[in-house]
């Protein structure tokens, strides 16, 4: 039975502390907020002890595991702290995207799992659904051939004006994980961002809601990703499309929608929702935390934690790259 305890109880921590809940192997043993209402009210949920700081939960109860879901400055800013607390007291540590807003901060977490000898993961839930791991499959299989085209598109709406990077390193961790899942490591990146205007009123909007990326990934493929903050949320989330010699697939909305179209031959292949599961966006954390649950439950080695915490560094790091590449106008190198 794994042991865990979820750090900020807000929309986030309780989804990750539902998906604990639910699964047979994992209880949730400890809930933690600083502002203690938000403990105190989610504690009851899970059968959980509340706590309203977290070297209090880690002098009080006996744990094996936990997820830090803090948030922060531009949705990340708040988690080194007590990623870095959990780490030191001995604890596997599952964290929420962004990392961190800091691409030192991402090293020094990964650089303290690795001393401690601990399981290191990234809430990048988009890849844990059944289309993309089919998706994958297919490219592992040769079934596109020698990969060649990605093109990634992932955009809602979200108004917030807290930084001028806020879009960027808060959404497209998710979106960058999914090519790095399908076309690997990325080497060196371009970048273009614009503001749409109104985002704050009368003022200038702060927030750079718009980007067009171009990545070249270490296997020669080429890329490219659309971003925004400033389409209908109501609307498709994201799409991704993989093109190789033999053949190319979009994989649209998540989980909804899965197509090949073979170069060679006119026969597709649509694989639909309703044939994998009645799966919602919610279900994709309780697909990633079940995952993480079952690898660190099963003592896998280190470096076969899906979604580890060295990739959510990676994905941060093409991050800072695409932002150097605006600020510098030229092509910058992805440095991990
Ligand atoms: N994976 C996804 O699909 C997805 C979707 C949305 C948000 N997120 C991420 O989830 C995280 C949390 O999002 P949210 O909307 O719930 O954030 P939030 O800001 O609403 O809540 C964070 C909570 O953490 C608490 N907190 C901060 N520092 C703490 C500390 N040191 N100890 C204990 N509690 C602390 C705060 O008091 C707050 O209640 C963010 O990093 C966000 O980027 C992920």
């Amino acid at each position: 039975m794994l042991r865990v305890g979820v750090i900020g109880m807000r929309g986030i921590g309780n989804n990750h502390a539902a998906a604990y809940h639910k699964h047979p192997k994992a209880e949730v043993v400890a809930v933690c907020d600083i502002v203690a209402e938000r403990a105190d009210s989610s504690a009851p949920l899970y059968g959980a002890k509340s706590f309203h700081s977290v070297p209090e939960m880690l002098a009080n109860v006996e744990l094996d595991s936990v997820s830090v879901c803090s948030g922060g400055f531009e949705n990340g800013g708040d988690h080194f702290e007590p990623v870095m607390q959990c780490l030191e007291a001995g604890l596997h540590v599952l964290c929420e995207k962004p990392l961190s807003n800091s691409i030192d901060c991402c090293r020094q977490m990964n650089a303290k799992a690795d001393e401690k000898g601990l399981y290191f993961g990234t809430n990048l839930n988009h890849r844990f659904v059944p289309p993309a791991a089919r998706a994958k499959k297919w490219i592992e299989e040769g079934k596109l051939g020698q990969l060649l085209l990605m093109n990634m598109t992932m955009w809602i709406g979200n108004p917030a004006e807290t930084s001028p990077w806020f879009h960027i390193r808060a959404l497209h961790p998710h979106s960058l994980d999914i090519m790095r899942f399908f076309c690997g490591d990325v080497k060196r990146v371009h970048a273009f961002f614009n503001k749409a205007p109104g985002r704050s009123g009368d003022k200038p909007s702060v927030c750079w809601s718009n980007a067009q990326v171009n990545l070249e990934f270490a296997n020669g493929v080429v890329g490219h990703l659309t971003g925004s903050y400033d389409t209908n949320p109501e609307h498709n989330l994201e799409r991704a499309e993989v093109m190789g010699t033999e053949g190319r697939f979009v994989l649209d909305d998540c989980f909804q929608d899965l197509i090949f179209y073979p170069r060679r031959g006119d026969e597709l292949t649509h694989i639909r929702r309703s044939v994998f599961s009645n799966l919602n966006f919610g279900g994709t954390f309780d697909n990633r935390i079940h995952r993480w649950i079952d690898q660190v439950t099963a003592g896998v080695p280190r470096d076969e934690i899906e979604a580890s915490g060295l990739e959510g560094y990676k994905v941060q790091a093409i991050i800072e790259a695409a932002i150097q590449s605006f600020e510098g106008s030229c092509v910058a190198e992805v440095e991990v």
